[in-house]
């Protein structure tokens, strides 16, 4: 396999709820969600089901042929989605759903530009990197797409500055996840959302991270009661199996005419199975509420964390999103934490990140932060090595 990916020295065989084990049987608490895609929890039984059932009845149909599974799931999304997000663009992945927002906002406006945040992340293939802050990620592969500028996060003087008469949208995270898990200043969104109604541009939210019920709302933007033009979903929607999903008002997405827009696998009846029984858990196990209560408790442990330990600066985040800053680079503490059984993403060299399933228990909450506690404690106390840091994945 193309070595990209910053590898983490474990075999993962078997997942269940919000356990994984390796090959040799070993146990380990996933704080990672496989970065967010696991919201249901792993081989959660109704997905599972969905997934047998549909395998045995048809795995592929063309978006060019109707299919009752693809229907099913498309009258799930719009009955729980805000009722100006009514039509929907089937893909695989996060990546995928940006494109399609970046086309769209190209086709519907009839403009080039596109304003961007500093830090943010939304994918790797060419339209998403050119929207993608990080230089460790575009240099390689300049040039990219022209017509795109970068401004400060939760800046709305410079974005004021920098919208034109070339300018299609603004896209954003409404928190941003790779970067560092940053939540913007009070207010933003809706003022973001004022902005690009008086400038008569679109707002594109990028949800890839923050939705499906990660920060204890279907969509991160219900929090601060905002409704984008474009949004994008992917991760957990499908239970872990590959989707992606761009939603808009009818009139944007309808500037797309047929064949202007396509993907072989988009609307793939075993990923829109997968998916129906996704939300469906969602709504019946209260899966939105689980994230407030078990974030707000997951937050309040590493806040306790952080008044014991001084090398933890801040603990920030919403519902299941939690990032947690140190002073120091935290790829020993990931290892440590590996090491006895606890699996937890890094966001940047100094932050530690945690997308757990939902379902995530007390219980684990708490082995969760006993292990933290040790090692961090270690790291304090000079026993435990700083390693060099590694290539983000
Ligand atoms: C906010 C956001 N947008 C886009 C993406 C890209 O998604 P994918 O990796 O499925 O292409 C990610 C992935 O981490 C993300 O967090």
């Amino acid at each position: 396999m193309a070595n990209v990916y910053a590898k983490r020295p474990v075999v993962i065989v078997k997942g269940k709820a919000d356990l994984l084990w390796d090959q040799n049987g070993k146990e380990y608490i996933d704080c990672t969600g496989s970065y967010g895609s696991c919201v249901v929890g792993y081989c959660h039984p109704r997905v599972v089901e969905a997934i047998k059932n549909q395998s045995e009845k048809l795995t592929s149909c063309h978006v060019s042929m109707y299919n009752d599974s693809r229907s099913e799931l498309l009258q799930r999304i719009i009955r729980i989605a805000p009722k100006n997000l009514e039509k929907v663009f089937l893909s695989n992945s996060g990546a995928e759903a940006v494109e399609c927002a970046l086309k769209l906002a190209r086709k519907y406006t009839g403009k080039k530009e596109i304003v961007a945040m500093m830090g943010a992340y939304h994918g790797k293939t060419f339209g998403s990197l050119s929207a993608t802050w990080d230089r460790k990620y575009r240099d390689p592969f300049l040039p990219l797409l022209p017509g795109i500028r970068h401004v400060p996060y939760g800046n709305m003087e410079r974005l004021r500055e920098n919208i034109n008469f070339e300018t299609a949208a603004v896209i954003a995270e409404p928190i941003q996840g790779e970067s560092g898990v940053k939540v913007p200043p009070e207010g933003f969104l809706k003022q973001l959302r004022e902005l690009c109604d008086e400038k008569e541009i679109l707002l594109i939210l990028d949800e890839i991270q923050t939705g499906f019920g990660r920060t204890g709302m279907l969509f991160a933007f219900q929090h601060w009661d905002v409704v984008p033009d474009i949004t994008c979903l992917a991760k957990g929607v499908a239970g872990g199996i590959p989707i992606g999903l761009t939603l808009s008002r009818n009139e944007i997405m309808s500037s797309l005419k047929v064949g202007e827009h396509s993907t072989t696998y988009g609307g793939n009846p075993l990923a829109c199975a997968a998916a129906t029984a996704s939300i469906e858990v969602l709504e019946e196990e209260n899966l939105l509420e689980k994230a407030r209560l078990q974030g707000d408790y997951f937050t309040s442990r590493l806040n306790q964390l952080k008044d014991k330990h001084k090398v933890t600066r801040e603990v920030r985040g919403l519902g299941l999103m939690i990032g947690v800053e140190t002073r120091f680079e935290v790829l020993d503490i990931i290892l440590g934490s590996i090491e006895r059984g606890v699996l937890i993403l890094d966001a940047g060299r100094n932050v530690l990140r945690f997308l757990p399933p939902l379902v995530i228990t007390r219980e684990h909450i708490d082995r969760t932060i006993q292990v933290l506690d040790e090692i961090i404690g270690e790291k304090e106390s000079g026993r435990l090595p700083n390693k060099p840091p590694e290539k983000n994945a």
